[in-house]
């Protein structure tokens, strides 16, 4: 099979029943993608397809063929981070980074998600317009995206910083 990751085309010949996490982790030697709950609770496992963020952890790989995948690979690099990133560094936004590269992913999807005007689950009038949101619906907009170490506001406030402020 055929799979577009973070701007290549990669190929792997997988089991049907193989997840996309499990494809980009054990397959394709992506592993910043994290297997978390493996039961699509923790978003540990988020990537972007098509630019919209799913938990790889409850897809099934062969879904996935001829799709624009990216996982935290794809996005910055060690020596030049995305804008996104270089505000979770600022303002400490993980402790032990292991929800992180979720965390980031979902966060570009959200955005673009808000900026998009689709609705939230809360509060569908004030999606229009991502830069009107506040700290409560980032939360609820990113609530599918656990953090063990508690460090929510330190990643609130970064995606604010980078698409809010
Ligand atoms: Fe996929 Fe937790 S590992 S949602």
């Amino acid at each position: 099979m055929r799979f577009h990751i973070n701007g290549d085309i990669r190929e792997a010949d997988v089991d049907i029943r193989t997840s996309l996490l499990d494809l980009l982790r054990e397959h394709l030697a992506l592993p910043g993608t994290k297997k978390g709950c493996n039961q699509g609770a923790c978003g540990a496992c988020t990537v972007l397809v098509d630019g919209n963020r799913i938990n790889s952890c409850l897809a099934l790989a062969v879904q996935y063929e001829e799709r624009e995948i990216t996982t935290i690979e794809g996005i910055g690099t060690v020596d030049q981070l995305d804008a996104l990133q270089a505000m979770f560094v600022e303002h400490d936004g993980f402790q032990c980074g292991y929800c992180t590269p979720g965390q980031i992913c979902s966060a570009i999807a959200m955005a673009a998600e808000a900026q998009r005007g689709l609705p939230s689950f809360v509060t569908p009038d004030l999606a229009a317009q991502a830069i009107r949101l506040d700290h409560d619906e980032l939360r609820e907009r990113m609530s599918g995206n656990l953090c063990r170490c508690g460090a929510y506001n330190g990643i609130i406030d970064a995606i604010r910083a980078t698409f809010v402020e």
